[in-house]
């Protein structure tokens, strides 16, 4: 049985929890209040999951969810997922990460900027342009014919494929969205972002939390990222 470590327990890492222990996967999580904070989280996912330490989350499985704030994955340990097939759902937030100069210069991309920082990982960036509450709303079973699609993309083309693979046993489907140089087609504000899984894309940004979603196909996903203009990264006030 494959485990996912999972670092971060909150709105993403629970919901990604939660599809994994369905899928069968054990899971250890992690987030920075200790593995005695987890501990409602464990007894609700069962058997199959454990908390752990960042360290142990990393150590105990082949693949990693990372999700945790920006500014929190540059100062994990050096090294600490060399090696790991890394699930990165990072979105640059300025009021709540700081100005990052190359950010707002579109130097890099923010997947480009994480996989820099994380030395060695085999980084994809995935489930970032879904909201946390729309996952469990979209995972579908393998065979069911309204599937949604995630995009994903990496420099890596066999970490990539491994990606894929835990991605369709969590309940989606993917498209390979390019290389991270690409992936701003999916980052905040792009029509890549989270508004493409709403039912209603009309819904008004701050009724958004308790939006209805709907599932995407490969072509709906694929002519929003081909329709996708760069965001100006740096006129972002939010
Ligand atoms: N929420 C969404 O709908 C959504 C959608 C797409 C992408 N994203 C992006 O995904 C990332 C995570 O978002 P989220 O909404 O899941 O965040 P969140 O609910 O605020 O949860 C963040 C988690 O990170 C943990 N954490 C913080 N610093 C840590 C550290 N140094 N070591 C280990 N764990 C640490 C926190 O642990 P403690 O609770 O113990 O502090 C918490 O469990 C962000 O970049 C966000 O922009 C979010």
């Amino acid at each position: 049985m494959p485990t996912l470590g999972i670092i971060g327990s909150g709105n993403i890492g629970s919901a990604i929890a939660r599809l994994a222990v369905a899928a069968d996967m054990d899971v250890v999580i992690a987030n920075s209040r200790g593995v005695e904070s987890l501990q409602e989280l464990i007894a609700e996912l069962g058997p199959l999951a454990s908390a752990g330490t960042v360290e142990e989350a990393a150590n105990s499985a082949d693949a990693v969810v990372l999700s945790i704030p920006l500014t929190a994955v540059e100062n994990l340990p050096a090294g600490l997922l060399r090696g790991k097939i890394v699930l990165d759902t990072s979105n640059y937030y300025p009021f709540r990460d700081g100005r990052i100069a190359e950010l707002d210069t579109g130097t890099r991309t923010t997947s480009e900027l994480v996989a820099r920082w994380l030395d060695g990982a085999l980084y994809v960036k995935a489930f970032g342009n879904i909201l946390a509450h729309h996952i469990p709303l979209l995972s579908r079973p393998g065979d069911a014919p309204d599937r949604t699609v995630l995009p994903i993309a990496s420099n890596d083309v066999q970490a990539k494929g491994q990606a894929e693979a835990i991605i369709r046993r969590l309940g989606f489907d993917t498209l390979d969205a390019g290389t991270l140089a690409e992936s701003w087609r999916f980052e905040p504000e792009s029509a890549g972002y989270t508004r493409i899984y709403l039912a209603d894309p009309s819904t008004p940004d701050e009724q958004l939390l308790a939006s209805v979603a709907s599932p995407k196909s490969a072509s709906q996903v694929k002519a929003a990222l081909d329709s996708a203009t760069r965001v100006n990264v740096a006129e972002r006030a939010f």
